[in-house]
């Protein structure tokens, strides 16, 4: 997923197993719905440049992921 802006899940048609990466990733919400597409079985991770926003969405994991949701802080640049 990409600039993590509008509805990505509505685009991406993920399946059970994929791995999603989330660029942009916010408090997680779009990371914790591509968890239930891609199941068990997969694995989301979360990007993004805001400690904070990191640490919201470890929070939220905690609360509404399944345990296939992780979050890395950096910042991504474009050249
Ligand atoms: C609209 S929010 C994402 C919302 C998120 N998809 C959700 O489901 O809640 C965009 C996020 O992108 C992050 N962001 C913007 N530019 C970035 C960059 N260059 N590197 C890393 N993160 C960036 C911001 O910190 C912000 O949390």
């Amino acid at each position: 997923m990409g600039l993590s802006c509008g509805t990505p899940l509505a685009l991406a048609n993920l399946k059970d197993g994929e791995v999603v990466v989330d660029l942009g990733s916010g408090g997680g919400l779009d990371c914790f719905l591509a968890a239930k597409k891609v199941g068990d079985s997969g694995r989301v991770i979360g990007v993004d440049m805001t400690p904070s926003m990191i640490e919201l969405a470890t929070a939220n994991a905690k609360k509404f992921g399944k345990g296939t949701s992780s979050f890395i802080q950096t910042l991504f640049l474009s050249t």
